[in-house]
């Protein structure tokens, strides 16, 4: 398939967040972090924020949720009109009943697991889910490095798609450069978080376009 971008407006100017998505229109999804200084030492916005975002763009969003308990809240954020709607694999206590629980609420539903967390440990689970998310750094903040350790279980996650017949998306999110993004994508990565090799940069926009050309080589 097709590489997916999708900016992380972590990296944006959280009084600009309108400006700021339509600076990278030409993505393909919207990466929202949801912290909750709880499940990672960091607190940054919640459904009010994403409520509003969906009002201001039309890029679909995709919402990280760095939670604790996502079981209570994951809900809402697809109720809200969130596109795919993400949980951890660490946090959430019913794994299966919240894949069911987002589709049937209108998103996608995603599985995110943590560098240390075990790809294998998830199989039963993963016919549930539409995207698995693959943490390339431990989660929290934006602007670290890219663990090459981690291309490893991103190739695992692509065979496991090809061989069980999912239709999973894998995703990456965490160090995603105009390097690491050509090294994820031969891995077998179809869709790219990136938020400081987006708004770190001058021009959003043109770092978006940079990106696909380089994971689509
Ligand atoms: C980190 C977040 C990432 C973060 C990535 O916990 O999940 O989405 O924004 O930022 P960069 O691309 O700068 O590593
Ligand atoms: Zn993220």
């Amino acid at each position: 398939m097709a590489p997916l971008i999708a900016p992380s407006i972590l990296s944006a100017d959280f009084a600009r967040l309108a400006d700021e998505a339509a600076a990278v229109a030409g993505a393909d999804w919207l990466h929202v972090d949801v912290m909750d200084n709880h499940f990672v030492p960091n607190l940054t916005l919640g459904l009010p924020v994403v409520k509003s975002l969906l009002q201001a763009t039309d890029l679909p969003l995709d919402c990280h949720l760095m939670i604790e308990n996502p079981d209570r809240w994951a809900v809402a954020y697809a109720e809200a009109g969130a596109y795919n709607v993400t949980v951890h694999a660490e946090a959430v206590v019913d794994p299966i009943t919240m894949a069911v629980e987002l589709r049937a609420a209108g998103a996608k539903a995603g599985l995110s697991l943590k560098p240390g967390t075990d790809l294998e440990d998830w199989i039963d689970v993963l016919p549930h889910y539409d995207t698995l998310l693959v943490m390339t750094v431990e989660p929290g903040f934006g602007g670290q490095s890219f663990m090459p350790e981690m291309l490893e279980k991103v190739s695992r996650a692509r065979k496991m798609v090809q061989t069980g017949h999912l239709t999973l998306i894998v995703q990456v999110d965490g160090g995603i450069d105009l390097q690491t993004i050509e090294q994820a994508a031969e891995a077998g990565a179809d869709c790219f978080v990136a938020g400081s090799a987006v708004y770190g940069m001058a021009d959003p926009g043109a770092a978006v376009a940079a990106l696909r050309a380089k994971a689509a080589q």
